[in-house]
């Protein structure tokens, strides 16, 4: 099958992973409604066209949180990734590397944190759920630094986890045995069995062997949801930013408000999500609430974006609205189920041309060019305004006759002979 775009390695990954694993890549909260927002109000959205400009010298690279790196994007915390294919976290890592990408490890990886530290010598940043067990927090954190992580995200949009109906379906971290059901999925997909079989246990790398968490996947995912911590609040971000000492960045900021008591925490960035629809269906999509969050950070932290990016032109506009960088999400998960590090890199360098050729075609050589001219992305509603005010200017030129007064209607009507 040939791979064009990202939905062509999404249609791959349902054939190679079993129905439990695809759906919970690809599913969202309830309804879904946010998750498909997401992608498609990026067509609120347009690009201006511009020609005969010299495009023989082009250049994707760009800061993200700090360092330079090959293009305005890094790889998303992805729990599990590990299960989709084996050494999932290490062969994501290593196709980011290649590609000079950071990445962001999750908390609910399979590798460990270390096992990916030792394939990532740069980029690689940690996320971080808060437990009610603050010292298992506190231990990631401290392991993460001795590995060398620079960036630490944390997620606040998961005091409660929501509720993803598939999963459900398929008893994906709601049953902590297997049933005879996921038996007969997992069995559907022969070649993926003999994959993982062969690679041994499926267990969550940065947690395994500690005192109470059980050890079998299932369960030690029942136990971790169970454990996150409801109860974290702002002043979990200041006892946060006094441990760390590396970057520190609140993922899932969806609001101003939001991102003021970020920064006032000492945030050295936020993250605009919505945990790509996952959590809270009837949210607002992400790219939908990026400018006005832009505008208010305003150069004082570091502004990313992620939820829904399939595209190229999907990273231009969030550019252009403002993000410093975005996070790829999906678009890398169904690359890993596809075909391992292989397809992570094909997701990659898929978004890479699309962004390079769209910006090319805007007649920019540069992401410094594109945030130079911001106004080259549009909302929809700034046309509507022109072609109204382009139409009110026709009709004013139209025959008086086609836009009477009420006067003349009612010469009009008095006038037997006349008609309308
Ligand atoms: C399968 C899957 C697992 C995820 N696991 C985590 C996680 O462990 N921690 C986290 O902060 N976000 C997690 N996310 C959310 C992503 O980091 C990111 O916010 C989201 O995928 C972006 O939306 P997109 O997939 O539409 O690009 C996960 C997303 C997916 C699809």
């Amino acid at each position: 099958m040939t791979i064009s775009n990202i939905e062509d390695l999404r249609r791959q990954a349902r054939r190679k992973l079993p129905r439990m694993f695809f759906d919970y890549i690809d599913g969202g909260a309830f309804s879904e409604r946010t998750l498909a927002s997401n992608t498609e109000d990026f067509d609120e959205w347009t690009l201006e066209q511009r020609v005969l400009v010299d495009l023989s010298k082009r250049d994707l690279s760009s800061d993200i949180l700090g360092a330079r790196y090959s293009m305005p994007a890094m790889l998303a915390p992805v729990g599990f990734a590990g299960s989709f294919w084996p050494n999932g976290e290490v062969q994501a890592a290593r196709a980011a590397t290649q590609a000079d990408i950071p990445m962001c490890l999750s908390t609910f990886s399979i590798n460990s944190i270390e096992e990916v530290g030792a394939v990532m010598p740069r980029g690689l940043a940690m996320q971080l759920y808060v437990f009610k067990d603050r010292e298992l927090a506190t231990e990631i954190v401290q392991r993460a630094w001795q590995v060398g992580v620079t960036t630490l995200f944390l997620t606040a949009d998961t005091n409660v986890s929501s509720v993803r109906e598939r999963d459900t379906r398929n008893g994906f971290r709601t049953a902590s045995s297997l049933k005879l059901g996921t038996v007969l999925d997992l069995l559907s997909r022969p070649a993926w069995c003999l994959r993982m079989g062969l690679n041994g246990r499926l267990t969550l790398g940065n947690v395994k062997g500690k005192a109470g968490v059980p050890r079998s996947l299932m369960a030690q995912a029942a136990y971790l949801s169970g454990n996150v911590d409801p109860g974290m609040n702002w002043a979990d971000l200041a006892w946060l930013r006094e441990q760390w000492p590396g970057k520190l960045v609140v993922k899932g900021v969806l609001s101003v408000e939001d991102a003021s008591r970020a920064l006032d925490g000492g945030a050295d960035g936020v993250c605009v999500s919505n945990h790509g629809g996952r959590q809270l269906d009837g949210a607002r999509s992400s790219i939908s609430v990026l400018p006005d969050i832009a505008r208010f950070v305003a150069g004082r932290a570091e502004v990313l974006l992620d939820s829904g990016i399939r595209r190229g032109s999907h990273i231009v506009k969030a550019i252009g609205l403002g993000a410093d960088a975005v996070l790829l999400g999906r678009a890398y998960a169904y690359g890993l189920g596809a075909a391992g590090r292989k397809g992570v890199s094909q997701a990659i360098e898929l978004l890479r041309t699309e962004t390079e050729l769209t910006l090319a075609l805007m007649g920019m050589r540069s992401i410094d060019e594109l945030r130079a001219n911001r106004d080259a992305v549009r909302h929809r509603s700034h046309h509507a305004g022109q072609a109204g005010a382009v139409a009110g200017a026709l009709i004013d030129t139209l025959p008086r006759k086609f836009t009477p007064s009420k006067s003349e209607r009612d010469t009009c009507h008095a006038d037997k002979g006349a008609t309308l």
